[in-house]
């Protein structure tokens, strides 16, 4: 039996870093409101970089960690609403870029919940015994969807990347997965409508910025996402006790701070970055794990259990624990 693994995890963010006093110039904002109500300090900004490019940066760095080359890897997924285009996905281009060619590469798109989709995806690509080597990425460049003239969603978003290698091994590591969408609910979050605009078709209307009902999401979180986590735990008979950390998707501390409390979890459990780099949607699960990583507190042994949940547009959301 093949079973997947993590064996190496990086980030890449854009150089510019935007504060809350930058933003604070040019629109009718203030530092004390962002960090009081979502924990961000300041975000990075690509100025020229792509999505696929910095999914590429993660790419090569997961590679050189790893002592790999580029044909080495059979797959590359990208999770990400930001693709530099729908085709050719983003995934290609990094396929492309980093001359990986003989890896299939496609981009998987579930919102915030995208790198946990695309992670429990691409393990059951490697347990099936055909693959041995797959790249799994989350990568944003939120800025370009973002409507810089709505002060309620433009200051709570960044651009960056992060990702992880993911290799056959011997014993089970992925523990657990329960992934969800509530369709339904999708108009709470929305970002870059498509109209229909042939000569045959009607006129429609389409929002091409990301908007969002801010309670909404919230409640959500709280209540849905909190409440599966709690689930999953109950369902694998585990407690709190046995989840080394938990890496919640970080869109806002004062979520992250209420999870924390229904999950009846010890807040140091939640590690947190959002203050550095806003909401990276796809992106920010892997930025946390790889920041973890670099800081020695995921050790990447095989020692420790980590629970990593994801949630957002769809709506989706989603947990998987692994042993890591
Ligand atoms: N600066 C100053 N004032 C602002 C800003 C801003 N950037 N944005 C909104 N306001 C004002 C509003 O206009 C409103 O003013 P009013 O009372 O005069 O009408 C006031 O602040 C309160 O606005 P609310 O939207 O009620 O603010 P709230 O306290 O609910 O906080 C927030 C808004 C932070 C977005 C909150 O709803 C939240 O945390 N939601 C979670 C959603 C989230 O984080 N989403 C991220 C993307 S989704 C995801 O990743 C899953």
């Amino acid at each position: 039996m093949t079973f997947a693994k993590i064996s190496q995890a990086a980030f890449y963010v854009p150089e510019q870093v935007v504060t809350n006093d930058d933003l604070a110039q040019i629109m009718d904002t203030s530092d004390e409101w962002i960090s009081s109500r979502t924990g961000i300090k300041r975000r990075r900004i690509s100025r020229s970089e792509a999505t696929s490019d910095l999914a590429t940066h993660v790419a090569e760095a997961l590679l050189t960690k790893a002592e790999l080359s580029a044909s080495d890897i059979d797959f590359i997924i990208v999770a990400t609403i930001t693709p530099d285009a729908l085709m050719p996905s983003t995934a290609a281009k990094v396929q492309a870029n980093i001359g990986a060619s003989g890896a299939f590469a496609f981009d998987l798109t579930a919102a915030c919940s995208g790198f946990v989709f695309a992670l429990a995806t691409a393990e059951k690509l490697i347990g099936s015994g055909a693959y041995q080597r797959g790249l799994v990425i989350g990568a944003e460049t939120l800025s370009k969807t973002v409507d810089w003239s709505d002060r309620s969603t433009a200051v709570l978003f960044g651009d960056g990347a992060g990702g992880v290698l993911l290799e056959a091994a011997q014993s089970p590591s992925f523990l657990a997965e329960s992934l969800f969408t509530d369709g339904k609910r999708g108009a709470s979050l929305t970002s870059n409508e498509q109209p229909l605009q042939s000569p045959f078709s009607d006129s429609s209307e389409a929002d091409a910025f990301l908007r969002m009902d801010g309670r909404a999401i919230f409640d959500f979180a709280i209540r849905d996402v909190s409440g599966s986590i709690v689930n999953l735990l109950e369902k694998t008979g585990k407690t709190p006790d046995d989840i080394d950390y938990f890496l919640l998707h970080q869109a806002n501390i004062r979520i992250l701070d209420k999870m924390a409390k229904k999950i009846k979890a010890p807040r140091e459990k939640f590690p947190a970055n959002m203050m550095a780099y806003g909401n990276t949607s796809a992106a920010s699960i892997p930025i946390l794990l790889a920041e973890c990583v670099e800081n020695g507190i995921i050790k990447l042994d095989g020692s420790q259990t980590i629970l990593l949940c994801g949630f957002g547009g769809g709506l989706t959301w989603g947990s998987l624990i692994v042993k890591i």
